[in-house]
């Protein structure tokens, strides 16, 4: 039996790593102007109080994934380096148009599939309203634990499927998806509700220990808006907040996890890291970051990093 030599063997095709899952693209929306009206003061209101209660208030390094146009960063004073990542340059040109000022900021084009920053490099991370666009809930929060440093915090929102609702909209058959069937349910394209026991799996799986789970934006209806002011609707909510979110009744639910501290270890010094072949030390040049292991160049325009080939 002749054994084969290198020579003889078949070429394998070079290790690519996989397309990232499908994104909900938000380049040009009008999300700003469209969506954070007057008709949206009471969530936005509800959802900073939320914000407040479970964010640590004071830290190195906080990052924001899919930020937008910045509409939270006001929340994040007690922080010494804030970074924005999203993935539509539009909507970072907008954040970026408000914050400029502030030099604590750090503007970034990414995706949160591929996060273009080193293992362990940030106190506390911050998504609201951008679950419920994701098909590869893993596959993200893998993601996200990986960059948060043992000890950090972890605070996230998500679209609950078990609201009150969808409840009574199932028990009086004007609705056929059941709030209680744990799998996301997809109600548009790329938009998910999730039931709240598989998100907090999911959570665990990925190594994050849930500390704090809070029922957010209880009055989100017409009839309620309609009636009273954002204001005072954002104070009930509140109560709700602190006494009714173990019924978890709400659309939103906002959740606080944690990342087991280990052994305190000194902080990495860079922050990037090359999200093609995810080589960690980025050479700086005037206009971009480049790879020295696979030569990518990152380039840096107008304060953006730019990650996104
Ligand atoms: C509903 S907006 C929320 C913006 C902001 N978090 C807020 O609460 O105002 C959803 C944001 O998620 C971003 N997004 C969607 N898919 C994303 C992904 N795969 N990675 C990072 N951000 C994403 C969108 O570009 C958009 O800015």
């Amino acid at each position: 039996m002749s054994i084969p030599n290198n020579e003889q063997q078949p070429r394998s095709a070079p290790l690519l790593p996989p397309d990232p899952p499908a994104l909900c693209d938000y380049e040009g929306s009008a999300y700003r102007v469209e969506f954070w009206t007057d008709a949206r003061a009471f969530e936005d209101l509800a959802e900073r109080r939320a914000l407040h209660t479970l964010l640590p208030p004071r830290g190195a390094r906080l990052i924001e994934i899919g930020a937008g146009f910045g509409r939270l960063a006001d929340l994040y004073a007690g922080y010494s380096q804030v970074i924005l990542v999203e993935p539509a340059l539009s909507m970072l040109r907008q954040a970026q148009e408000r914050l400029r000022h502030d030099p604590r900021f750090v503007f970034v084009r990414a995706n949160v599939y591929e996060l273009p920053l080193q293992d362990q490099t940030l106190d506390t991370v911050v998504m609201v309203r951008v679950l419920h666009h994701l098909v590869d809930v893993p596959h993200a929060l893998a993601e996200l634990r990986r960059i948060v440093r043992p000890g950090g915090a972890f605070i996230l929102e998500f679209a609950n499927k078990r609201n009150l609702k969808s409840i009574l909209r199932f028990a009086l058959r004007r609705q056929t998806w059941s709030p209680f069937a744990p799998e996301p349910y997809e109600f548009a394209p790329l938009n998910f509700d999730f039931h709240p026991t598989w998100v907090l799996q999911q959570l665990q799986r990925a190594g994050f220990a849930v500390q704090r789970q809070v029922a957010v934006s209880h009055f989100r209806a017409e009839f309620f808006k309609r009636r009273w002011s954002a204001a005072r609707l954002a104070a009930l909510d509140s109560w709700l907040q602190r006494y009714a979110s173990g019924l978890r009744l709400a659309p939103s639910i906002f959740v606080q996890a944690q990342v087991a501290a280990a052994a305190p270890s000194s902080p990495p010094d860079g922050l990037f890291r090359c999200p093609a072949c995810h080589h960690n030390a980025l050479v700086v040049a005037a206009d971009a970051l480049t790879c020295p292991a696979c030569g990518q160049a990152w380039p840096q325009r107008d304060g953006i990093y730019d990650f996104i080939k």
